[in-house]
């Protein structure tokens, strides 16, 4: 007999408790048919469930890694494109609640990319000068864009390596969404910041003169994350003239000022990494997603080693909490009753080209 959809209302007022029992028996049910993926800035009530959790780099090869029937994702829209991607078409992927999207990602979209493109094109042979990056943080459809353009995706694990593989193939790149980690990655390289100039998609030729794209080696797209731009220069200030032996480290997605100021700059996975294998004692002040600083707090306690967020003000990431217990536990729910909700699929010709720019990607990092 065929089982109809459980609707998502039996959830929605749910007592956590409640959630947490249907998640885990919907686990057991499933068993290894089913792969949980959480990224590090998922709340603890749903990453706790997770089967492998890392930053972006690590879930995107743990999807193209898992043998896995379903493949339900803890994390934002673009996260769910690029493990339904990178796996086999008979897998099936899930995101438990749709709106959980990436603002940063919504600052480039494929009808601005390809209005860039043509305006370029007017001056430039842009497949032969322009290397297209672009940030994991990005829709397929601009994925597929750099597959198509002999571009590449990075993260912010890789984009150093990326940039360099973009630079030997063409002179200049253009780099979208996020202009903080492609202005911090030029900067490491040895580029000067006048040779990386802002592409502000709603003005004519990006709002830069022609002199100034042909004396530019990198194109900024002008997005940025609105987390992460809560994160400033006087915040650091303020904590090294009260914990002078203290250690400052960010996420790239910070404002460049913040990043330059940081003792250490680097993915989600880095800032892991970096703060465990710390001596212990160390204060450290951190700048990335709340739920992953307090998480790491509460990690390091027993060491004496103290982790604190760099914003006076509270910086979640509002999408990524939309993965809550009671939407893990609808989907989860309606998977062991045999019930597809909220599968992500990528449309065939878009997921072709974007897995071109992914698999570069991951051939290179
Ligand atoms: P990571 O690649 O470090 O996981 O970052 C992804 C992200 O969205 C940070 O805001
Ligand atoms: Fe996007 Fe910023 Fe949230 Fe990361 S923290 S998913 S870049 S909005």
């Amino acid at each position: 007999m065929q089982s109809t959809v459980i609707r998502f209302e039996r959830f929605q007022a749910a007592q956590d408790e409640a959630c947490q029992a249907s998640i885990m028996a919907a686990r057991q049910k499933l068993g290894h048919r089913l792969v949980i993926l959480g990224h590090h800035y998922q709340h603890e009530s749903v990453y706790r469930h997770a089967d492998h959790t890392g930053d972006s780099l690590r879930l995107a090869r743990a999807a193209a890694a898992s043998d896995a029937e379903y493949i339900v994702f803890l994390g934002v829209h673009f996260m769910a494109e690029v493990a339904d991607i990178l796996s086999r078409p008979e897998q099936i992927c899930i995101l438990p609640d749709l709106s959980a999207g990436c603002s940063m990602a919504d600052m480039a979209n494929l009808a601005k990319v390809e209005r860039c493109r043509r305006e370029l094109s007017t001056h430039y042979d842009f497949d032969a000068t322009f290397t297209p990056v672009t940030y994991i943080n990005s829709a397929a459809d601009l994925k597929a864009f750099c597959g198509e353009h002999g571009g590449i995706v990075c993260t912010s694990s890789n984009a150093q390596k990326i940039m360099q593989w973009a630079f030997a193939r063409r002179e200049k790149v253009l780099f979208f969404p996020d202009q903080h980690l492609g202005r911090w990655t030029g900067y490491k390289m040895g580029i000067p910041l006048d040779e990386m100039v802002v592409w502000d998609p709603d003005l004519p030729l990006g709002g830069l003169t022609r002199q100034q794209i042909d004396h530019a080696k990198v194109l900024l797209w002008k997005g940025h994350c609105s987390v992460h731009q809560m994160f400033q220069p006087q915040h650091i200030t303020r904590f090294r003239n009260q914990y002078p032996e203290g250690k400052v480290i960010a996420h790239p997605e910070s404002p460049f000022e913040v990043c330059r100021l940081a003792d250490a700059v680097g993915s989600t996975e880095f800032i892991i990494k970096t703060i465990t294998e710390s001596p212990p004692g160390t204060r450290w002040l951190v700048g990335t997603e709340l739920n992953l600083v307090n998480r790491l707090a509460e990690r390091m306690k027993p060491y004496g080693t103290i982790v604190q967020f760099m914003s006076p003000l509270i910086c979640e990431c509002s999408t990524m909490a939309r993965i809550d217990p009671p939407h893990l536990a609808w989907a989860l729910e309606n998977l062991a009753h045999g019930q597809i909700v909220n599968r992500i699929q990528v449309a065939p010709k878009e997921a072709e080209l974007a897995k071109l720019a992914l698999d570069r990607m991951l051939e290179v990092s």
